[in-house]
């Protein structure tokens, strides 16, 4: 519908039916206006795959909803480093709600992975930006693409469960550019959105829910957003100031409470008239690109999006060990499985996320068609305790076998919406099954249920280890496919596995502090952290195996000099020298020019995913441009490239760079010099524009005898060998010295004099 019909409609609603307009009718639908022929339409969580209530509506997963497909989480789907495979995903959840007469599917939910210990990381894809941003622009391309909305979420900063409602989010400007809002920055703009959902927080005191900084300013102003702003679940504080400042929709209902106060605001003055004719113009104009474009002939097919869902996981299993190449398993060898996730694999998360799978497709089901193996249960996690019983069971059986292949991971009450993580544990049951099984069996196998990392203190005692994430519900074929080498496994981590807690950036403030999350460590989030401080990890950000082998070489540049306005060309050749067809995840990493800005010492700018058959070779080429060497400068409030030397680097993971390559990159942006009695010696002697002023005053110092007279003798103690300061050592203490200090050291100079040159300096 166009824009002139939107806005003959709204203008001709009474205000009470545009008050309304601008909250739910009731858990799920949006109203509509019968009179007007506008309808009222659904909405459904989301993320990955559809939760569509019926009856008793809740935002917490607690209620049953209608049967539908469990597709992995995004944890899973973000280790596919797949642009493809997330606009595979779309289509289908797009194509299912049309079939289900849904018009707006409530993900994806983007937030960085600040900390492991968020219980909702299961949700979320990365703890980088740009990883989080591409694949979720492929996903809400895929949604769109059948005429169904996204709502990208949770807007902004919401990286922690605890108090998620009132929490207060303490974050730098230049952090959150960086890091928090970067990853909405590049869903919205190349995505494009119909929604955006905003989160429960609060952001340095405000709530997200009333910021106009953040709802219009940056979202619609800066990024053009052009879709309609809805709220969480009851993240509205005062629905009239969020109005205001861009929250068009709440969700639920408030039952006719807030309506109210809108009514009234308009009535007093106090808010005005037009602010909710945009909101409804907005909310209206999604409305229609849905109905108006209904999709008659879709119909559920869950037989084959289960299948979709086996073939996305399948591009998601991470390989995180395989050490005498114990993977992929013969059909010939006698394998065990142990533990109860190979029987009833944990496959999702808990809360609003939650579906009501149709079916669920475990290991122990899949491998039926493939090979034979024993299974003995190994333990129950519904208690975190172990059962003697089923140890002793299990060791029995996994004695017996060649190879052991132990399922195994986080229980739900580990990991789920409403709470965060105490520790990055395993059930002490299960680490000491593992434990229990390597002492009587060499060839021992983990595969690795969980939505976020955790600690392997049996690492080193297992040959293999898969990490398959919450997969979904078909996770157990794709796991099985995998493990007998009918796929070759191509995930890799989008996040770091630490080796302690204690390691993690934010670990002193996460989850402390009241209502005041305190975002100390600014943009070392993650690998950002760990590469720059040198820490060692578990299993690095960008980590995964394969049972190919890629080579790279031939790492270009097309040009050796750049300014920040010219975009470079990165071309690298990669070849599989292995025996087998499998895919590849390349990295670019830029790594920044030495100076004075606090930088992570690697940042991920490209990646993409290609496929090689054995022997083949091909070019991969990423484009670079401003962004790929900038950061957020927050004196000019922009992004600002220092000048100087990158170095434009290819990774198998954060941690191992295979090839680099610099390039001189100058940069255009100027940030307007201030000049103080402050100002030091060393940058200000080097300083181009100053250096005409400087050079006159110390001319007229040169003319001050006593000055000269001082000089001298210190020169003259400078050259003598045994003297206290040598003419370097000089040179250094000069460097910091502020301009002020002269009056100190140089006689004759006065205050006045000084507050000269500053004004002399500034007035250029
Ligand atoms: C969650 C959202 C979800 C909404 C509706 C909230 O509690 O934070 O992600 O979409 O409920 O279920």
């Amino acid at each position: 519908m166009t824009r002139e019909k939107i806005r003959d409609l709204v203008a001709q609603m009474t205000l009470e039916e545009k008050a309304g307009m601008c909250s739910g009718a009731d858990f799920w639908q949006l109203k509509g206006v019968e009179r007007l022929g506008i309808p009222s339409v659904m909405v459904t969580d989301g993320p990955h795959g559809l939760r569509k209530q019926a009856e008793a509506a809740d935002h917490l997963g607690i209620n049953e909803s209608e049967k539908a497909v469990c597709f992995p989480a995004g944890c899973a789907t973000a280790s596919s480093f797949d642009r493809d495979v997330l606009r595979k995903l779309g289509e289908t959840i797009g194509q299912e709600c049309q079939a289900m007469g849904v018009s707006t599917i409530l993900g994806p939910a983007i937030n960085i992975k600040r900390s492991p210990l968020c219980g909702r990381n299961f949700e979320y894809y990365s703890e980088d930006p740009f990883v989080a941003s591409e694949l979720a622009a492929a996903m809400i391309q895929g949604v769109q693409s059948r005429n169904v909305g996204t709502s990208v979420k949770h807007f902004l900063a919401n990286n922690q469960e605890k108090r998620r409602m009132t929490s207060s989010s303490d974050v730098d400007e230049r952090t959150l550019r960086e890091i928090y809002l970067a990853a909405f920055e590049g869903a919205v703009k190349k995505g494009k959105p119909w929604t955006v959902m905003n989160s429960y927080n609060r952001i340095n005191g405000d709530y997200v829910g009333e910021s106009k900084k953040y709802l219009t300013d940056i979202l619609r102003e800066e990024w053009g957003f052009d879709g309609y702003v809805m709220s969480d679940w009851g993240a509205v504080n005062d629905r009239v100031e969020g109005l205001k400042a861009g929250l068009d929709l709440e969700m639920p209902s408030s039952g006719g409470m807030n309506d109210a106060l809108i009514i009234e605001a308009v009535k007093d003055g106090t808010l005005d008239e037009s602010v909710v004719d945009t909101a409804c113009e907005r909310i209206i104009d999604i409305i229609f690109r849905y109905s108006e474009n209904r999709d008659k002939t879709a119909k559920l097919d869950l037989e084959q999006d289960h299948e979709t869902a086996a073939s996305i996981e399948e591009e998601c299993i991470v390989l995180l060990k395989n050490e005498e190449d114990i993977l992929p398993l013969s059909g010939e060898k006698k394998v065990a499985f142990i533990g109860k996730y190979a029987e009833a694999p944990r496959y999702q998360g808990g809360g609003s996320s939650h579906i009501n799978s149709w079916k669920v497709e475990s290991a122990l089901e899949a491998v039926k068609g493939i090979a034979e193996v024993t299974y003995a249960k190994g333990y129950d996690d519904a208690e975190d305790r172990s059962d003697e019983s089923l140890v002793a069971e299990a060791v029995k059986t996994a004695e017996e076998a060649d190879v052991a292949v132990i399922f195994a991971g986080l229980p739900d009450s580990f990991e789920s919406e409403g709470y965060d993580r105490k520790h990055l544990n395993m059930p002490e049951c299960q680490n000491r099954l593992i434990e229990k099984i390597a002492e009587v069996q060499e060839n021992v196998v983990v595969v690795l249920h969980n939505g976020s990392p955790v600690l392997m203190p049996w690492k080193d005692k297992v040959k293999g280890i898969i990490e398959a994430y919450l997969g979904g519900q078909a996770v157990g074929r794709a796991v099985t496919d995998i493990l007998y080498g009918r796929k070759n496994p191509s995930g890799r981590l989008p996040e770091t596995f630490p080796a302690r807690l204690g390691d993690t950036p934010c670990y002193l403030t996460y989850g402390k502090g009241g209502d005041h999350a305190v975002y100390q460590e600014g943009v070392f989030v993650g690998y950002r952290y760990y590469t720059s401080v040198g820490r060692e990890v578990l299993f690095p950000f960008g980590y995964g195996l394969s049972y190919t082998r890629f080579t790279y070489s031939d790492l270009k540049l097309d040009r050796e000099q750049m300014t920040d306005q010219d975009t470079l060309t990165v071309t690298v050749k990669v070849k599989n020298t292995g025996a087998r067809k499998g895919k590849e995840v390349v990295q670019l990493y830029v790594s920044p020019a030495a100076g004075e800005t606090i930088r992570p010492a690697v940042e991920l700018r490209g990646f993409d995913k290609i496929a090689l058959e054995p022997g083949e070779e091909k070019e991969v080429s990423f484009t670079l441009d401003q962004r790929a060497f900038a950061y957020w400068n927050e004196e000019i409030h922009d992004w600002y490239v220092d000048s100087g030397e990158y170095q434009v680097m290819i990774g198998k993971n954060a941690r191992e760079m295979v090839l680099s390559a610099p390039v001189q990159v100058q940069g255009t942006k100027v940030i307007p010099t201030v000049y103080t009695l402050n100002t030091c010696l060393g940058p200000l002697l080097r300083d181009p524009k100053a250096q005409a002023v400087m050079g006159s005053f110390m001319g007229g110092m040169a003319q001050n005898t006593d000055a000269v007279e001082m000089q001298k003798q210190q020169e003259k103690q400078a050259e003598d060998p045994s003297a206290a300061v040598s003419s370097e050592m000089m040179a250094a203490m000069m460097e910091d010295m502020p301009l002020r200090q002269l009056l100190s050291f140089v006689p004759g100079v006065t205050r006045e004099m000084l507050q000269q040159l500053v004004d002399a300096l500034n007035a250029q």
